[in-house]
């Protein structure tokens, strides 16, 4: 039998940050080594891990000699730099520098390639290194590997992704418990889900991200943070929640891609808001923590990603094929894919795309005010999908109903110029929620 001991020196590699990612991919580092050499045909030796404290204290995995507070020599004495430390700044100047010097990069910093991307992936392009990126769009799941080469030769037309675990959970919390959305925050909270400020999570930064990294490999197309545009959960409450439940649909946050048109000028939108999902369609069934990406490409139809999107050993498991992977490439020669920005296409105001959308009210219960709610939707072109009227039976004294208005798709301004029309008939109590519906 020949021996399986790799005769390819030992690649060295640097690992930048040593938080609960960074822990659980030193542990595969180490504990995984023998499989991961015979995999990329050389040894990985793990030269350093940079973190800002030596002193702190660490799992007993991370050898301690092997801590520094000295990243900028560490890059430039590596050949596979893992960057897990996330944020804009020291980490951009890091990778830069560390594809400068020849090394490959894996990093799962979504904030950074949102933000800027571009030029990290041409300054390795220029160094003729890898730049893997796996674990920055939800966790585990393989995502970016299949958009950015498994679908390289179809036109996607959709992606719509839950891309944020806690904002998931929170949500599932709400509508199986009926908990309001501050006590399911706590609850994410208390499981370690969400952050002690939940801002980036729940006001849909965190999804925007991801949104934008997408969106490019999708669509071909540079596109950044700045262009996504976000709304959070944070308006949602368990009403909402409740009525989604009553009429077949379940809330999510979505991060959404797609091919749309604006003033005949085709081009991608990029969203994250809360939509609802019907009951009947995959990304329903996504519960609790977890993440799915639902695909929609010509040739390939519908596709689904399902998994865990966030945590230690999920995000590290994406670090590590990308490890591997660029390992490979500098044993036996040959690159990764460079990004693809060919397409170009413009990115669309979010007003432009067309949804559905379910609006409820409270009305007048007399005669003739559905007739008046209709006549603003028709004159503003927006067609009725469906109607339900519900007494207001809780309340004996109550003289207004319950009125949940579905639309067919029409564009996002038309819509709020209808509601704003709407709102202002005497009929009309309240406008209670407006929520687009995705999926359908
Ligand atoms: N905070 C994110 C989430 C995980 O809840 O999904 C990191 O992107």
């Amino acid at each position: 039998m020949p021996s399986p001991v790799p005769a390819h020196p030992p690649l060295r590699v640097a690992v930048l940050g040593c938080g609960v990612v960074g822990t659980e991919v030193v542990r595969l580092l180490t504990t995984q080594a023998s499989d991961l050499a015979s995999r990329v045909g050389a040894p990985l030796e793990l030269v350093g891990i940079a973190v800002r404290d030596v002193e702190t204290e660490r799992d007993a995995v991370v050898d301690r000699a092997l801590l520094t507070a000295d990243a900028e020599s560490l890059v430039e004495r590596a050949d596979v730099v893992v960057e897990v430390m996330g944020g804009i700044e020291p980490a951009r100047s890091l990778l830069l520098r560390a594809v400068a010097g020849g090394a490959s990069v894996v990093t799962a910093n979504k904030a950074l390639l949102a933000q800027d991307g571009p030029t990290l992936y041409a300054a390795a392009d220029e160094a003729g290194v890898d730049v893997y990126f796996e674990a920055a769009v939800a966790g585990a799941i393989p995502i970016v590997r299949p958009v950015r080469e498994s679908l390289a030769g179809d036109r996607v037309t959709r992606v719509l992704g839950i891309v944020n675990g806690t904002t998931n959970y929170v949500l599932d919390k709400m509508a199986s418990e009926g908990l309001d959305l501050d006590q399911a925050v706590k609850e994410a909270q208390a499981l370690g889900y969400a952050e002690a400020d939940p801002t980036a999570d729940v006001e849909g930064y965190d999804a925007a991200a991801k949104a934008a990294i997408l969106a490019s490999l999708a669509f071909h197309t540079r596109v950044s943070i700045e262009d996504v545009s976000r709304e959070g959960i944070t308006s949602l409450t368990a009403d909402d929640v409740l009525w989604a439940q009553r009429t077949g649909y379940v809330l999510k946050l979505l991060a959404i891609a797609e091919r749309g048109t604006a003033d005949g000028v085709e081009g991608v939108q990029v969203r994250v808001h809360p939509a609802l999902v019907p009951v009947s369609h995959p990304l329903a069934t996504v519960r609790g923590a977890y993440n799915a990406v639902f695909i929609e490409a010509e040739a390939a139809g519908e596709l689904m990603f399902y998994g865990r999107g966030a945590g230690g050993e999920p995000t590290a498991s994406a670090v590590l094929g990308d490890v591997v992977s660029v390992a490979r490439h500098r044993v036996l020669g040959g690159k990764g894919p460079i990004e693809s920005r060919y397409a170009d296409l413009p990115v669309l105001p979010a007003t432009s795309a067309r949804t559905r959308f379910q609006v409820r009210l409270e009305v007048a219960d007399r005669p003739g005010v559905l007739a008046q709610v209709s006549t603003v939707l028709a004159s503003h072109d927006v067609s009725i999908e469906a109607v339900r009227q519900t007494p207001v039976t809780e309340l004996p004294d109550a003289d207004y109903a319950r009125l949940v208005i579905t639309t067919h798709a029409a564009p996002e301004h038309a819509l709020r110029s209808t509601v704003e029309a709407i709102a202002g008939l005497d009929v009309v109590r309240r406008v209670v929620s407006v929520l687009r519906v995705e999926g359908a």
